[in-house]
């Protein structure tokens, strides 16, 4: 028994096992978060719309190299993906977020940990000027979409909105972190009760946030290795390399070496832009700045191959060589 646990646990670590997406059972019956939001809205809005994100989501992968990805890995890469994985991956996240900050206001036991207390007064100044700036943001939301408190790979907290079902963690999204905490306006959220009065909803919602759970939240988010991901993910240069070197690599390895014939010179142009970008602090090293130098050294040889008619067998070497420096750059990213 001991033995089948270590292979699942070493299969789901190497990705070996598809991932199939459930809905996260709420803490507290349908009822219990009335009168600030009423029964039949949240069963509908747990067992209904969730349910649906969450079977959206396994049919959209189910088949494909998506199924290997983790949820994280889905939203991340959202502008990769299609808008049925957008949507549904970001209606899952978001709503299992919701679910965990939500308490009956008569079951909420901890309080506001000291740690998060100092952040809110540092940017805040005080737990109502947040609770006022999100409602702002929530208002301001046109259509429908999410407000949310994050923690920014700077570790500041940070108020924000996204549309629809995108969040922050999205490389669609302006403002970029983890999400803390986040009020649901879409109008299934608030309509069976509140009609169209979205403000009367995000009044009420407020008895219901649980500031120990959220506390817990802010903490974990300041060690999370994501914060680092989202701060590489947000350095444009390196992003656009990647997108040309895996359009043009990934044919070559099956021996169509047209789009590299096609773009040697956009490949060349990204790795001089790239080089000569602002490198985000926490991977500014002499290592990192020495690959890159490499790197559209080879950009530059592969350019020029290619302007001389090489043969593909050679392209294809040198192309293999500055995917492998490239992927240098990246390991040093993750140091
Ligand atoms: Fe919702």
């Amino acid at each position: 028994m001991k033995y089948l646990f270590s292979v699942i646990c070493v299969a789901l670590s190497l990705n070996l096992i598809a991932q199939t997406y459930n809905l996260p059972a709420l803490k507290y019956g349908y009822a219990d978060y009335e009168p600030f939001v009423d029964a039949q809205t949240m069963e509908i809005h747990h067992s209904k719309h969730h349910q649906a994100y969450v079977n959206n989501l396994n049919k959209a992968i189910s088949g494909t190299s998506l199924e290997k990805s983790s949820l994280i890995d889905l939203m991340m890469f959202a502008s990769f993906r299609s808008e049925v994985v957008r949507n549904n991956s970001g209606g899952h996240y978001n709503h299992s977020l919701f679910w965990e900050i939500l308490t009956p206001k008569n079951k909420q036991t901890t309080p506001l940990k000291v740690e998060f207390e100092n952040a809110i007064k540092k940017e805040f100044q005080h737990l109502d000027s947040l609770k006022a700036k999100i409602n702002q943001a929530a208002s301001a939301r046109f259509g429908s979409g999410w407000a949310w408190l994050i923690v920014t790979p700077q570790k500041k907290l940070v108020v924000t909105s996204t549309a629809n079902q995108d969040n922050p963690i999205m490389d669609v999204s302006k403002e970029r972190g983890i999400p803390i905490l986040g009020i649901d306006v879409w109008e299934h959220a608030y309509y069976l009760k509140y009609q169209n009065k979205r403000g009367d909803y995000l009044g009420a919602i407020w008895n219901l946030i649980d500031w120990g759970v959220v506390s817990e939240k802010y903490i974990s988010a300041l060690n999370d290795p994501l914060l680092a991901q989202i701060e590489k993910d947000n350095w444009p240069e390196l992003k656009e390399f990647h997108r040309v070197m895996s359009q043009t690599f990934h044919p070559s390895e099956t021996g169509n070496l047209s789009p590299l014939r096609n773009r040697s010179g956009e490949l060349l142009a990204k790795s001089i832009l790239l080089k000569n970008s602002v490198i985000p602090s926490p991977f500014s090293n002499p290592k990192i700045t020495e690959a890159l130098s490499k790197l559209e050294k080879e950009c530059s040889k592969i350019h020029k191959l290619n302007v001389k008619k090489t043969k593909d067998e050679v392209l294809k070497k040198k192309i293999a060589e500055a995917h492998d420096t490239f992927h240098v750059v990246q390991g040093l990213c993750h140091d």
